[in-house]
């Protein structure tokens, strides 16, 4: 058997290309997942309260180095759905408020703004880009020509789902941040594929799953909130998690 087939679980008999939707784990990263999952049964309250929230911690600090971003900026979620799920449940949107993304996007990206704008009593606009596109100006120019005085939030992916395009996302967000708008990136698809530098690019929110082409775990993700938009965040789901990882918490755990 060819030797790198050898370090996949995947059956023999399947040629497996579509790591973009759920990416396939190789066996090292099973083994891993398998390892904790045994620590976590040997003794659940010690590894949830005790050992959880420092390993979380660490993973943030790792993925940072990988993304070229401040540990303090990211958080962990489950996948890029829900990072972005974050996002339309944080921004201040209102009756009248426009976001604007274009006609490549993810469709359940797109299912999430409209229901979001619907329930704010925003507009979804959807941008037409040309097509074919002749140059990565072109994106940025109809995402311009689109804006308008309601505009507060562009959504863009950095490499589109449907169309595999590379989209000029900091073209996207000098846009935009020129006229004070903000920019939420959809980043599944280029992390591992492309080199990141989370902060270089100034975006207002990147949110990314990590078991696509980085071959992580299923169930793994972040969401990147630029320091100016933090104080925003609200949880999808309110539990213990940000007391867990107070060490005054764990001692009393
Ligand atoms: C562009 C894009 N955005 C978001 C997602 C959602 O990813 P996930 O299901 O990992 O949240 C996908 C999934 O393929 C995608 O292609």
């Amino acid at each position: 058997m060819n030797a790198w087939r050898e370090r996949w679980a995947l059956s023999p008999d399947v040629t497996y290309l579509n790591h973009g939707s759920f990416g396939a784990s190789p066996r090292v990263v099973l083994e891993a997942r398998a390892k904790f999952a045994t620590e976590l049964a040997a003794e659940p309250v010690d590894f949830l309260v005790r050992q959880a929230p420092g390993r979380l911690l660490a993973v943030r600090e790792r993925l940072a180095a990988l993304v070229g971003a401040k540990a303090g900026d990211l958080i962990l979620t489950d996948n890029a759905t829900a990072g972005m799920n974050l996002v339309a449940r944080s921004l201040p949107l209102t009756p009248g408020d426009e976001v604007l993304l274009c006609d490549h996007e993810y469709g359940a990206v797109l299912r999430l703004w409209r229901k979001t704008c619907a329930r704010a009593g925003a507009t979804l606009n959807v941008v037409k880009l040309p097509w074919p596109l002749a140059s990565p100006e072109q994106v940025a120019q109809s995402f311009a020509a689109a804006i308008s005085a309601r505009t507060r939030l562009v959504v863009v992916s950095h490499v589109t789902s449907p169309t595999a395009l590379i989209l000029p996302v900091a073209e996207v967000v000098r846009v935009a941040h020129a006229q004070g708008i903000a920019v939420a990136i959809d980043g599944p698809h280029a992390l591992a594929m492309l080199p990141l530098d989370l902060t270089g690019l100034g975006a207002d929110f990147y949110t990314a799953s990590c078991h696509k082409w980085l071959a992580a775990p299923l169930g793994t993700g972040f969401l990147h909130v630029a320091p100016r938009w933090q104080h925003c965040i609200d949880p999808l789901i309110t539990s213990w998690g940000g007391d867990n990882a107070r060490p005054e918490r764990q001692a009393a755990g």
